[in-house]
This record gives C-alpha cells, sequence and structure tokens, in this order.
C-alpha cells in the first residue's frame, strides 16, 4: 500500500480523537500536520486536546493553531455539550500535557504546505471549515493542490443534529466557511450525519473496545465514559464515529460500498434551515456534481480498525 501523506483539520473532540489515532496508529500513513478550529469547543482546548491526543499514542506531529471563531457569526458553546467541557470528556485524571504550538497560523501553514507538496497531501477536515476557507482565500488554487479533500460534515437528507434541525453541526457552526470550500474544490468526499447515524458501533462491541486492556484502549474508555452515562437515554451505550468514519475511509476506501456524486452547496439564508447542505438530487440545474456522498460503509472493516488501533 502506498503512504498516504496527510493533514487532518480539527475541532477535537472526542471522535476526532478516536480519528487521529486512526491515522497514527495507522501502517501507511504519515500525518504531516494538524491545524486546530473552534467547533466542539474554542480552538485554545482543541489546541491542548491535540496535544493530549498525541502524548496519548507517543507521536510527535507539528500543530497549528487557526481559526478561533467562525467566519461571521460569534462562537458560542455546544448547547449538547456532547463533548463535555475540556472536549475531551472530562476524563477523570487527565494527564498533563505540555503544549508545543508552531509559530504559524493553521491556514497560512495550509497553503505553505500544499504549495510545497501539490497533488501528495490528502486533507481530511473533522471541524467546520473555517480554517480551509481562509486558506482557499488567501491561495485560491490551494484547492487543485490538494490531492484529496474529505470532510466530515452535512446532513445530506436534512437529518440533522443542531438546533436547525435540518443542519449538521460542522456546516452549521460555520455556513459561509462550507459554502466558500464546497464551491472551491472541484471535487471533495463528504461522509455526511445521515450515514454516520447509519454505521454506529454497538453497546458490546465498544465495550469490549474499552476492556482491551491497552493504554490506548484505556484513554478511549476514559474519554467516552462521562458522555456515554449523559446520553444513554438516546444512544443505548451505542457509540457514535462520525470522525472516524471519515477517516475510516480515507485511509482505506476499499471500505467504501456505496457512493453517489452530486451537486451540493449550503443554505445562507433559510428562516429554519440556515447551514443545511443543498443537494441536487433532481435533473433541474445542471451544476456539475462536486461531492461524493459515502453512504454505505464495511463496518467489519471500520470494527477490525478500531480493534487494531485500541488493541
Ligand atoms: C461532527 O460534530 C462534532 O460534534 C463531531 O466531532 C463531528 O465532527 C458531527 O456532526
Ligand atoms: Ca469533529
Amino acid at each position: 500500500m502506498n503512504t498516504i501523506r496527510m493533514i487532518i483539520d480539527t475541532d477535537a473532540g472526542i471522535d476526532d480523537a478516536e480519528a487521529i489515532l486512526m491515522a497514527l496508529q495507522s501502517s501507511h500513513c504519515q500525518v504531516e500536520a494538524i491545524t486546530t478550529v473552534t467547533g466542539n469547543v474554542h480552538r485554545d482546548k482543541v489546541n491542548q486536546n491535540v496535544c493530549t491526543i498525541l502524548q496519548q499514542a507517543n507521536q510527535s506531529v507539528p500543530i497549528y493553531s487557526g481559526s478561533a471563531r467562525p467566519l461571521i457569526e460569534q462562537w458560542q458553546p455546544d448547547d449538547r455539550r456532547y463533548h463535555m467541557d475540556d472536549g475531551l470528556g472530562d476524563w477523570n485524571n487527565r494527564p498533563t500535557c505540555e503544549l508545543q504550538l508552531e509559530d504559524e497560523s493553521a491556514a497560512l501553514a495550509l497553503v505553505r504546505l500544499v504549495n510545497q507538496y501539490p497533488d501528495e497531501l490528502i486533507l481530511v477536515a473533522l471541524g467546520p471549515l473555517t480554517n480551509i476557507s481562509l486558506a482557499i482565500r488567501i491561495d485560491p488554487t490551494f484547492p487543485e493542490k490538494v490531492k484529496q479533500f474529505v470532510c466530515m460534515g452535512g446532513a445530506v437528507d436534512a437529518h440533522g443534529n443542531t438546533p436547525t434541525v435540518t443542519a449538521e453541526f460542522n456546516i452549521w457552526v460555520d455556513p459561509e466557511a462550507a459554502w466558500i470550500t464546497l464551491d472551491a474544490f472541484a471535487e471533495s468526499t463528504m461522509l455526511s450525519w445521515e450515514t454516520t447515524v447509519d454505521h454506529i458501533i454497538s453497546a458490546d462491541d465498544h465495550n469490549r473496545f474499552c476492556n482491551l486492556g491497552t493504554s490506548l484502549a484505556h484513554f478511549y474508555d476514559g474519554i467516552n465514559q462521562k458522555p456515554r452515562e449523559r446520553t444513554f437515554h438516546v444512544f443505548k451505550g451505542q457509540h457514535i464515529i462520525p470522525d472516524p468514519l471519515a477517516m475510516a475511509i480515507t485511509l482505506h476506501p476499499d471500505l467504501i460500498l456505496e457512493s453517489e456524486k452530486r451537486h451540493v452547496t449550503v443554505e445562507l439564508q433559510g428562516q429554519y434551515t440556515r447551514g443545511q447542505i443543498v443537494v441536487n438530487y433532481t435533473r433541474w440545474k445542471t451544476d456539475k456534481p462536486n461531492v461524493t456522498i459515502i453512504r454505505k460503509i464495511d463496518m467489519d472493516g471500520v470494527l477490525a480498525l478500531y480493534e487494531a488501533m485500541l488493541g
């Protein structure tokens, strides 16, 4: 297998942590940089969380601090507080981590790296698209120099997970950034909220992973414990994995069982639907399809990845 060279943009986040670990633990992936953005929690907490994730994986990757807020709106802490106050599940006995950030900001680093290695770097976005949209505005040739752009985001059938009920969280936090990004990339790969809901780790598998006995399994158990207790009434102990699914299909495209190419943009105005993505399922407009929507994933393959990552 050829080595994948990757940049991860993240608002880490519990599921972001699992996705990042999956990339770090993969034998054929080299994570070149991690860029951070406000989303699940404020960017400053995200930076600290990335430090902790790298520490747990015993790896060192340059961290570039990114946008502290969406392009237009003020950022508010997520009401759902699924990721808890620190963004990593308010894990008991969380060890301290000495954060070292690069001097360059995320958007500038994205532009520099992609120009340094044109068509070599895969960009995986696990949070709001603020940094990516800034990179695009700094350098309009940015998208064509990215080898592949994959994002976790969007409710492709309008079954969202935010107060704007038809919108998915990452797009909802910064709709303008998502609009700019989807408009600029000729091709994007999208792992939606609906596909997330169709591919959940069962309570039994989750418990099995928590008890694998390694330090990473202990970390996984620790960051998921409190959110699980709080949301048991909703998820019944099952484990929901939006960002790890996006990472899994990037690392192993053969896990994709069904996908479709559509034209996708973002609603910026709607009275009820600001931040909803708009997918053209009709023949009315002839806009060129710009997004590959992932529909069905080989879940046995994803479970095997979790086992390998935590075992
Ligand atoms: C997305 O929102 C965040 O809470 C998760 O980390 C994921 O990126 C799912 O809607
Ligand atoms: Ca995320």
